[in-house]
């Protein structure tokens, strides 16, 4: 998508489609009431007759009938004014190019008013239309091929709108690719790529080597595999004294292992690498922007299947930390790769530390598609994450750690049990629990579960249903926050 900026009055624009937003009870003024008179009060019509409210998600499509030259006026409604926020602004740009695709537009201009960026703008359009359909030879809908703002937009922001847009699509793309293409070493090219490209010191652990490196719990994972795995590092030092260590969960296919999922239960677990594809995509756009902060990615890649030599549930496994773990049920794969991962990000020197996995079934209980829930500690490295996470329209919601929740993974036999044997309860705190397990006292650490919030199974107004690349935004803003010192 080709995204353009122009100064022009709005009324100047040629387009196939001219969105526009409006607050319920709200009507065109200045620059708008003056487009709304070239095309004969059409839009104040449309309002006064209740044909268009301004509620949240409503739009109305009106044609222009050649009085300017927009083809057709998209209304957009942005509901209350007092309950709008960049969330919603990111939303609306989304939703207005999905109903521009499906009435075949291949243009689309935005008008800027003040309450919106066009940082939002620009990310919820190239987001909103992304396509997900891989390998269908027909498409169903055209393809908005440019997008105008409307507006004076700086080129920095412009070139970081995009950059983060292009970095969340490639993203939902790496999702959305089957286990059969998107292996455990495909995945490792796309870090290759990444490396040469932005000229990231890399460092790839097969299993040989995470073998001889005492990673105890990845291996155990990864041997039951007949794909190799791998231990992917990333380094990029923008400078500072501070590292970040950002960890994401890459289990390219997750069967459940010998704790075999149901078959419906087993179907979308491709997206089970999503928390590394999140750090992949971060790591794009620090390459693009090269922030002045040290980052290092760390992402222990593999499919979690059943086999002659897969772990099965009473094994025990050393983990990289030296903590010993009992193996109560195989299926709860990503907290043991996690653990090796994390242990590590710690020895290349990583202070604060964010872990991103698709971990359990159970925040999807807790809190739908519609939030991913944080644990960590301290309180303080949680906070920043949050607020990062606010700036980026991704909804995060806090579960606690207390340290009562320990008794779920009591174990008989090794120093922690990787899942419950006889405390279902709590799950997404549990998987949070034992991560805790592998991270010093005195890192900062916190855990995003996304396994709710990386997929979606139906689509949004402004969203196509399929991976959303959560995570992307929540890190790049991190990332800009620990630049700026706050
Ligand atoms: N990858 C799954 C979690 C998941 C479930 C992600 C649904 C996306 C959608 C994870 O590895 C898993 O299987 N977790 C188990 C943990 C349990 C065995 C303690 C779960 O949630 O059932
Ligand atoms: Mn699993
Ligand atoms: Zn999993």
């Amino acid at each position: 998508m080709k995204v353009t900026t122009t100064d022009k009055s709005v009324d100047k624009i040629a387009a196939d489609s001219l969105a526009l937003l409006f607050f319920e009870g709200e009507k065109p003024e200045g620059e708008l009431a003056n487009l709304d008179k070239k095309i004969s009060d059409s839009i104040s019509e449309t309002i006064k007759l209740k044909e268009f409210r301004g509620k949240l998600y409503e739009i109305t499509s009106i044609h222009t009938h050649g009085k300017i030259p927009a083809i057709r006026v998209l209304l957009i409604g942005a509901g209350k004014r007092s309950e709008f926020t960049p969330r919603i602004a990111r939303n609306l740009a989304g939703a207005a190019v999905r109903i521009a695709q499906k009435i075949g537009a291949k243009s689309l201009a935005f008008y800027l008013n003040k309450q919106e960026s066009a940082e939002e703008v620009i990310e919820g359009v190239m987001l909103g239309a992304h396509d997900l359909a891989l390998y269908k030879s027909k498409k169903d809908e055209s393809e908005i091929t440019e997008l105008i703002i409307v507006g004076a937009v700086g080129k920095e922001v412009l070139k970081h709108s995009i950059t983060v847009a292009e970095a969340t699509n490639w993203v939902r793309k790496m999702i959305t690719e089957p286990a059969n293409v998107m292996t455990p070493s495909n995945m490792v090219e796309e870090a290759k790529k990444l490396a040469s490209k932005y000229k990231f010191d890399i460092e790839i652990i097969d299993e040989k080597e995470a073998d001889k490196r005492r990673m105890g719990a990845f291996v155990g994972v990864a041997k039951g595999s007949e794909e190799p795995s791998f231990m992917v590092v990333l380094k990029y030092k923008g400078g500072g004294k501070e590292t970040l260590g950002i960890v994401g969960k890459g289990i390219t296919f997750d069967t459940g292992g010998i704790s075999l999922k149901p078959s419906n239960k087993m179907s979308d677990m491709k997206t089970d690498m999503a928390g590394a594809a999140a750090c992949f995509g971060a790591m794009r756009v620090v390459g693009e922007l090269r922030p002045k902060v040290n980052v290092v990615m760390v992402c222990p890649i593999t499919e979690n299947m059943p086999s002659g030599k897969a772990l099965k549930p009473d094994d025990v496994v050393v983990a990289y930390n030296g903590k010993s773990i009992e193996i109560t049920n195989t299926d709860a794969e990503g907290r043991l790769v996690l653990a090796d991962a994390l242990g590590y990000t710690e020895k290349l020197g990583a202070t604060k530390i964010i872990d991103l996995a698709t971990l359990t079934g159970a925040v999807l209980v807790i809190l739908g598609n519609e939030a991913t829930a944080i644990m960590g500690t301290p309180q303080s490295w949680v906070n920043t994450i949050m607020k990062a996470s606010e700036e980026a329209g991704e909804r995060i919601w806090q579960l606690p750690l207390y340290d009562e929740y320990k008794k779920v993974l009591k174990s008989d036999i090794a120093d922690v049990a990787n899942a419950y044997k006889s405390h279902p309860e709590a799950g997404t705190i549990a998987g949070a629990i034992f991560l805790k397990e592998f991270v010093n006292d005195k890192s900062d650490w916190a855990h995003l579960d996304i396994a709710g919030t990386a997929w979606l199974d139906g689509e949004t107004p402004f969203l196509a249903k399929g991976a959303t690349g959560v995570g992307v935004r929540t890190l790049v803003k991190l990332i800009e926050s620990l630049e700026k010192g706050d």
